[in-house]
């Protein structure tokens, strides 16, 4: 009998491509070459199943090429680049891996804040270019972290994670905003205050930016908000490109209208704003909130765990549209 097919549409973790191929007829990418959108519906075409990243848009135009498909797993909590409801309307379940990640995202975030507050790697440039001939009181003189507020949009897993850091290993105020307000038994656990955005804005010595990417989310933080924060303040996101108006943002440091930001995410990446990269005062990384191998590896095998236990058993672990199973 021959196996059910699907696309591996990047490179994975050998191990877990080699779990997938002995039950599944795999297309993979171990080239990780990334494929336009026209081939990547190509790719897809004659699958029931497939593992994505980020980069891989799944919208109406491709699932009407894909007739077969039942599933795509995302190897991501966060799922901008599915269209969920195309995706329900369809019948294709949608999946993503939560939990995994978001301890050791919350680490990132941490030591990004860390790192844009204390201008860690702004004066390692400094050293490594010579420039550092005698020590004085205020080089890189950066903003204070402990005893601090930290003021954090969207308080889902990622967040409470970072305000629980903050609050216990920091003895920093927590004020929060998201859509909703946390249970009072999670608030005090995190020791997080919910305020309105203004209020957030205007009162947060570090602002953290963990909300999901969406219409209702794009530019969140744009010339606006960026003229509410204190001139002291340092701006981090680790939640997705878009949700920074990345050009205001560029402006707002070059002026000193804020005193640095921590950018782990852009709108268009891998592409930069140029003007980003030429200012000093902000820390850029390469989207690596959730990069240890330990949770990499966590994150592909619950992707791959979702494509086998739905197409070999009928069952789902992390879905996202469970109604279509009704
Ligand atoms: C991924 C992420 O590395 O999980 C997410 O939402 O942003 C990252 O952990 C990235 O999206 C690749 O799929």
């Amino acid at each position: 009998m021959s196996k059910p097919s699907i696309l591996v549409a990047r490179a994975i973790f050998p191990e877990v491509l080699a779990q997938l191929q002995q039950v599944f007829d795999v297309d993979h990418n171990q080239d990780d070459v990334v494929m336009t959108h026209a081939e990547l519906r190509a790719r897809m075409q004659g699958k029931v199943g497939a593992l994505t990243t980020g980069s891989e848009r799944i919208d109406g135009p491709l699932l009407n090429a894909c007739p077969g498909l039942k599933i795509v797993a995302n190897m991501a909590v966060g799922y901008n680049n599915f269209d969920v409801d195309a995706m329900t309307k369809a019948g294709v379940l949608a999946t993503n891996t939560p939990d995994v990640l978001t301890e050791t995202t919350a680490d990132f975030g941490f030591a990004l804040l860390m790192a844009t507050a204390r201008r860690v790697t702004e004066s390692e440039h400094y050293l490594r270019a010579g420039q550092w001939s005698k020590w004085s009181y205020d080089m890189f003189a950066g903003a204070e972290v402990h005893g601090s507020t930290v003021g954090i949009i969207g308080m889902g897993r990622i967040g409470q994670g970072i305000a629980r850091r903050a609050a216990h290993g920091f003895g920093m105020q927590v004020l929060y905003h998201n859509r909703s307000r946390l249970a009072p038994e999670l608030e005090a656990e995190c020791k997080a205050r919910y305020v309105d955005k203004g209020t957030l804005l205007r009162e947060a010595d570090h602002v953290v930016l963990v909300v999901p990417y969406s219409a209702a989310s794009h530019h969140t933080i744009g010339a606006a908000e960026l003229a509410q924060m204190k001139p002291t303040a340092t701006l981090i996101n680790i939640a997705r490109g878009g949700i920074v108006d990345d050009a205001a943002l560029a402006q707002a440091l070059k002026d000193r209208r804020i005193a640095a930001a921590g950018l782990d995410v852009f709108e268009g990446e891998p592409k930069v704003h140029p003007d980003l990269l030429t200012v000093p005062n902000v820390v850029l990384t390469p989207h690596i909130a959730s990069a240890t191998i330990k949770t990499r590896m966590a994150m592909a095998q619950l992707a791959a765990d979702n494509l086998m236990d739905y197409l070999l058993r009928g069952q789902t672990r992390t879905p996202i549209n469970p109604e279509v199973l009704q």
